[in-house]
């Protein structure tokens, strides 16, 4: 396979030698098949062992790859070299994250909010194994399906440019897994996440931008995910403020 020659320019920080981050050139080889990993692999290995930055499946699964590349957030095992073929290419730390060193990020304020929005089934009672699984339809698990292809890549926290003016917005992937949970009709968990999602940083902080949704790598729609939940919210909310009486009248079914 044909090999042509491409400059990468890399943010670099490296807080034991330097407070400020600068940027490093490096010429990598590269073929129609190279991604961009495989040059900053090729950097490490052969140029310089002191380039860090995270990566584990090489395939788009594990979400530990992502970084700014020519300012848009991509996972840097699924983006192509040949793609920027007579372009600069510039690699930069996920934005809207703390810097550890280089192009690794702190992500401790995700991993508390994922937990926060607990991601798993919940249950008012569990049944028995004996009695079986929880079965669901297909409608019923279109409804969140896409939400599930979460890998919790962060890209869409590095183009939201309302988490970069207030870190405290609970933020796309979090709410596209919250939602998840919420919109899956074996769960009961919506009492424990609602006061998480319309909390002052809630779904309302979003104004639907949509970047969030435009980079994700797996095709979900947070931005979607986070206006079904205002919707819920805006239904439920009538049943906080009025009477149980009044509710019984006026819903479906009861109440609920
Ligand atoms: S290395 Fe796993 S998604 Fe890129």
């Amino acid at each position: 396979m044909e090999t042509d020659t491409a400059t990468i320019r890399v943010a670099r920080y490296r807080p034991e030698k330097s407070e400020k981050p600068y940027f490093q050139e490096y010429k990598v080889p590269y073929r129609k098949d190279t991604v961009v990993l495989d040059a900053l692999n090729q950097v490490k290995a052969e140029q310089d062992g002191t380039l860090a930055y995270r990566w584990s499946c090489r395939m788009g699964v594990c979400g530990s790859c992502g970084a700014n590349v020519n300012g848009v957030p991509k996972l840097t095992c699924a983006t192509f070299l040949h793609e920027f073929k007579g372009k600069s290419l510039t690699i930069e730390p996920l934005a809207n994250f703390p810097v550890i060193k280089d192009l690794v990020v702190n992500i401790d304020d995700f991993m508390e909010k994922l937990l926060k929005v607990k991601p798993w089934i919940i249950r008012d009672k569990q049944s028995p194994p004996e009695e079986g699984e929880y079965k669901q339809s297909g409608k019923e698990l279109d409804r969140y399906a896409q939400f599930s292809s979460c890998i919790n890549c962060l890209l869409c926290y590095a183009a939201c440019p309302i988490y970069g003016l207030n870190e405290d917005f609970l933020g796309p992937a979090a709410t596209a897994l919250a939602y998840r949970y919420i919109a899956d009709s074996r769960d009961q968990g919506k009492k424990a996440r609602f006061p998480i999602v319309h909390d002052l940083e809630g779904v309302w902080e979003c104004t639907l931008i949509g970047e969030c949704s435009v980079v994700c790598p797996k095709g979900v729609d947070p931005m979607l995910a986070i206006q079904k939940t205002k919707i819920l919210g805006a239904m439920e909310a009538p049943k906080t403020m009025l009477s149980p009486e009044t509710l019984k009248a006026i819903l479906p079914r009861g109440g609920e």
